[in-house]
């Protein structure tokens, strides 16, 4: 007999478990509750019950990649596209700061619209503002990287999406899996606290493609993973496909934290946006981390990912009392602090 609830209390004790175990937790949902249980328990040991914001600025939705499953791809012609002067980054990244936030996340489509020179500049003057700098702006070089790094960056996302290879091979026209390890790599090295994460419910994506998927964040310690609902987007090549489910999501989340009890673990909007309580349910199942959007303005509803994005109408200052609302209400408190990984 599969004891599926001994599986979910020697995740909780050992933080290890092999890819079969993950592959039956996954395949079952009798246990569900208990699992994320035992993830919201190993998220208050390791992490505690502050809830670290990062206030994130979509700063270009211009992409020179074809991802397939991307609203902002390059060859999607529905996109108006935008690029915010440096400037504007600044002032927004500045708001933020007197919004409470300690961290912001400048989050782009992959472009060389920004020279190093700019982003030198953007960095430097945001690092004076007292915050710490999260980048997710895609695959660079390593001379890149440091130059980010040097100039104040501190962490950088950068999902590996999956890490099924031939999935990988198909969703990402042009682009190399192994350039993506490479980028990882170097972010680590260089000192970065490194997220990485994949989507659920990627066509052909399988159950044990999933649990290497949560393998990999292991595998290379990642400080934070991100990892959220496939949301099919009509005007992209994927248009029509099903999409992940929020409770796949949940559980591939919340085995994750059983395995990494010590990362920060983001609540993402593409939970909420599959389901209304998503972030806070999120929360709950073993997620610490919520990063509203602080980008004013028209700007996102243009950086449209998929259909469904929340908060798209919403500004920075709504949205910054809607969570720390709903956190309150769940008896967690917004973090006043950096919310840097703190190793255990
Ligand atoms: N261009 C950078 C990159 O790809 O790393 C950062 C921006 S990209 C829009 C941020 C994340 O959006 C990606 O890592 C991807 O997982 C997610 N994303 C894109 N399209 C999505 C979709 N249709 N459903 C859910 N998430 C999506
Ligand atoms: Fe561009 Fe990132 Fe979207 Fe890929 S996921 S198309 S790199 S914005
Ligand atoms: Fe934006 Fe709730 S966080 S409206």
């Amino acid at each position: 007999m599969i004891d599926r609830l001994a599986i979910i209390h020697t995740a909780e004790t050992t933080h290890s478990l092999s890819k079969q175990e993950i592959m039956l937790l996954l395949t079952s949902d009798e246990y569900d509750q208990q699992l994320f249980m035992a993830a919201d328990r190993v998220r208050s040991k390791y992490v505690g019950d502050q809830v670290h914001l990062r206030g994130l600025i979509e700063f270009s939705n211009i992409c020179q990649r074809n991802c397939f499953y991307c609203g902002l791809r390059k060859d999607n012609v529905q996109v108006k596209r935008y690029w915010l002067k440096p400037e504007t980054i600044i002032e927004f990244a500045s708001k933020a700061a007197g919004y409470g936030y300690k961290t912001v996340v400048l989050q782009s489509g992959e472009n060389d619209i920004y020279t190093v020179a700019d982003m030198q500049y953007i960095l430097t003057e945001i690092k004076s503002l007292g915050l710490a700098i999260t980048l997710s702006i895609g695959e660079k070089t390593r001379a890149q990287y440091e130059a980010y790094k040097k100039a104040g960056a501190d962490r950088y996302l950068l999902r590996i999406e999956t890490t099924d290879r031939k999935i990988y091979a198909k969703l990402h026209p042009g682009m190399d899996f192994e350039n993506r390890l490479r980028c990882l790599s170097d972010l680590k090295k260089l000192g970065y606290e490194v997220g990485t994460g994949c989507l659920v419910g990627l066509p052909e994506q399988t159950i044990e493609s999933l649990a290497e998927d949560i393998l990999f964040s292991k595998a290379i310690d990642a400080d934070m993973i991100g990892l959220g609902p496939f949301i099919p987007n009509d005007d992209t090549p994927l248009a029509g496909e099903v999409g992940g489910t929020f409770v796949t999501s949940l559980k591939v989340m919340a085995i994750t934290r059983l395995l990494l009890p010590d990362a920060n673990i983001p609540a993402t909007t593409a939970m909420e946006t599959l389901n209304k309580e998503g972030r806070m349910i999120a929360l709950n199942s073993g997620a610490n981390v919520v990063m509203p959007n602080v980008t004013e303005g028209e700007y996102r509803q243009m950086y449209r990912l998929y259909p469904g994005k929340i908060c798209i109408n919403d500004t920075p200052v709504h949205c910054r009392g809607c969570i720390t609302g709903k956190i309150t209400a769940i008896g967690r408190q917004v973090s006043q602090e950096y919310g840097y990984r703190t190793k255990k």
